[in-house]
């Protein structure tokens, strides 16, 4: 009986009452869809949230099986939306905020290993299909898996302001003109437009009793008497109180009679951080989750994880984090290429409370920690290229705002002068560097177990790369695989659709064989088969 019952609320979850988007297929409680363009990870992010939704995070193994059987056909395995910071489950993070893998994973016995990379994908065939391996999130190429919200009929998304046939998005927080509208296109919208004095008005009461003196509204001066709407509607209305180049190009509105009266359009700089409006037409159903960065969590429960660079507050900004007692985590990814660099545009810390800032997510020991005041024109920049921050504050503090505001963006070392990056030393634990994440010039590269013979199926990934603007020298100091079989492949880039520089295997003496790369980056592929072992090769390369 019980497990009748169990199996009927089973394919009660599975037919779900809902639609999801076209293109999508329902699992569970979500919609999916299995895309076949082979893509690193950052491509499938991208591609996934220009869908919107972002890279399936999978909490049971009916999802599980759910996403195996939507991929039925597909022989590429997939990338999903989980991230590790270290070779165990718990240390493995859901790109949607919803907590770690430590509950409910799928990995292969022995896995995650980050060695190989810190993204994860599962496997669609062979006798681990439906486990979870890592993979090297830059070098490997992959099919994947997008996730989105159902459609919920009746409720676009439209949210409690409407107007005629628009739906507006009013944000009391401050942001500059590009950072504003990244927030807006989490809507589907865009920086407000506004078409007729009747929309002007309810514009200027969407903030009520706290109405903020400006708000940053959608238009520009592109120059002359020449206005645009961000947004591609017509310029045709205006309401301008005082434009001015001097002032800025971009537009905000006044809410009180000030420099220009209530309601009147006035020239800003678009540096200037303001709150604003965004607004859409009630038409486009948006069934996008906001995505991160760029957000304010009232409370802070599992890590958030940003990627590429953003805007984010503490808990219940632009209010107080008072009463928020809990610690927030941040972690902070950026290219492999680059370090994370935060800075405080606003930091204004009680005296329980401080920000750590970590140079890598493994760290015990943070490299600083800040209290009370910052000023806003410090960057902290860590030593890798993920950061944690942890916010602690003890929530019993009273009177003053107490709030904070933290940007962060890639900083890139080296540039494009001066002497070529210097090394990081061989893994001891990976001394060939088969399937590293990363390495970086000058190096060398060794098939498994050289000088002695290598393994059969034996498939490894060399991503060879220098900072800036060097390229790449590969020179084999020796070669020694089965001539027909046992193959070394040279890419000129980073991916295996890169242009192949050249392809080596038999016997070489050193220095018979070298490539250059044409950019900072050389994929180095060496695949072995069932026999013939030989002792394999080394090659050194250097940043040229
Ligand atoms: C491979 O790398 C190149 C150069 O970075 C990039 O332009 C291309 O989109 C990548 N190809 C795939 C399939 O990701
Ligand atoms: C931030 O990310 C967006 C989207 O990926 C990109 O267009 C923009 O150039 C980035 N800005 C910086 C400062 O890196
Ligand atoms: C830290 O990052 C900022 C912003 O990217 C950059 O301007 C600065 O030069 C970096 N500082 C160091 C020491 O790398
Ligand atoms: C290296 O990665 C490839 C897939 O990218 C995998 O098939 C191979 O088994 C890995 N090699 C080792 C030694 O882990
Ligand atoms: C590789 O395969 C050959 C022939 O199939 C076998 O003789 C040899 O022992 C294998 N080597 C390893 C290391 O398994």
């Amino acid at each position: 009986m019980l497990r009748y019952l169990v199996l009927l609320l089973i394919s009660q979850l599975v037919q779900g009452d809902f639609q999801c988007p076209p293109g999508f297929t329902a699992i569970t409680s979500k919609c999916i869809q299995v895309i076949t363009v082979n893509s690193p990870h950052s491509a499938a992010v991208s591609k996934c949230s220009d869908l919107g939704g972002k890279l399936v995070s999978i909490h049971n193994a009916i999802d599980n099986n759910g996403v195996i059987n939507a991929a039925n056909g597909v022989t590429n395995p997939l990338w999903i939306g989980l991230k590790c910071a270290a070779s165990q489950a718990s240390s493995c993070f859901w790109d949607d905020n919803t907590g770690s893998a430590g509950t409910y994973n799928n990995f292969v016995k022995g896995w995650p290993m980050t060695d190989i990379g810190s993204c994860v994908y599962m496997s669609v065939t062979g006798k681990n299909a439906g486990q979870w391996l890592s993979g090297d999130c830059d070098a490997m190429i992959l099919s994947y898996v997008c996730e989105t919200n159902p459609i919920d009929p009746g409720n676009t998304g439209c949210g409690d302001y409407q107007f005629g046939d628009k739906c507006y998005f009013p944000y009391a927080y401050e942001l500059d003109e590009t950072d504003s509208r990244v927030v807006c296109q989490q809507t589907c919208a865009d920086l407000v437009s506004i078409h007729s004095m009747d929309e002007n008005k309810y514009i200027n009461t969407l903030f009520g009793a706290n109405s903020p003196a400006y708000i940053r509204i959608g238009a520009a001066n592109v120059g002359g008497n020449t206005y645009v709407w961000f947004d591609g509607t017509p310029f045709d209305f205006s309401n301008i109180g005082l434009s001015n180049a001097q002032l800025g190009s971009c537009m905000s509105m006044s809410m009180q009679n000030d420099l220009v009266k209530q309601g009147q359009w006035i020239s800003s700089h678009c540096e200037t951080t303001l709150p604003f409006v965004c607004s859409r037409r009630k038409s486009v159903i948006c069934t996008a989750t906001t995505p991160v960065p760029t957000q304010t969590p009232l409370q802070c429960t599992s890590p958030f994880i940003y990627e590429g660079n953003g805007t984010f507050f503490s808990p219940g900004y632009p209010n107080t984090y008072e009463g928020q007692a809990n610690t927030c985590n941040y972690i902070l990814y950026v290219p492999s290429m680059a370090t994370v660099a935060v800075n405080f545009p606003i930091f204004n810390l009680d005296a329980t409370s401080r920000v750590d800032l970590y140079n890598q997510i493994e760290d015990t020991k943070p490299f600083i920690t800040l209290y009370g005041t910052v000023n806003p024109k410090l960057w902290f920049n860590s030593t890798t290229n993920t950061m944690r921050m942890v916010f602690r504050t003890s929530g019993d503090q009273a009177g003053q705002i107490f709030r904070w505001q933290a940007k962060f963006q890639p900083s890139y070392p080296g540039g494009f002068t001066g002497l070529p990056p210097v090394t990081v030393t061989p893994d001891p634990y990976n001394p060939s560097g088969c399937n590293a994440t990363a390495l970086y010039a000058p190096g060398t590269i060794t098939s498994q177990n050289y000088p002695n013979l290598y393994p059969n199926y034996s498939e490894c990934r060399y991503l060879l790369s220098t900072a800036g603007g060097y390229r790449v020298h590969l020179n084999f100091q020796n070669v020694d695989t089965e001539q027909c079989c046992d193959i070394i492949v040279v890419r000129d880039g980073p991916n295996l659709s890169s242009r192949e520089l050249g392809r080596v295997s038999g016997h070489y003496p050193p220095n018979a064989q070298q490539f250059t790369s044409t950019s900072n980056q050389m994929l180095v592929t060496f695949s072995s088969d069932s026999a013939g072992q030989a002792t394999g090769f080394s090659a050194n390369f250097e940043a040229v």
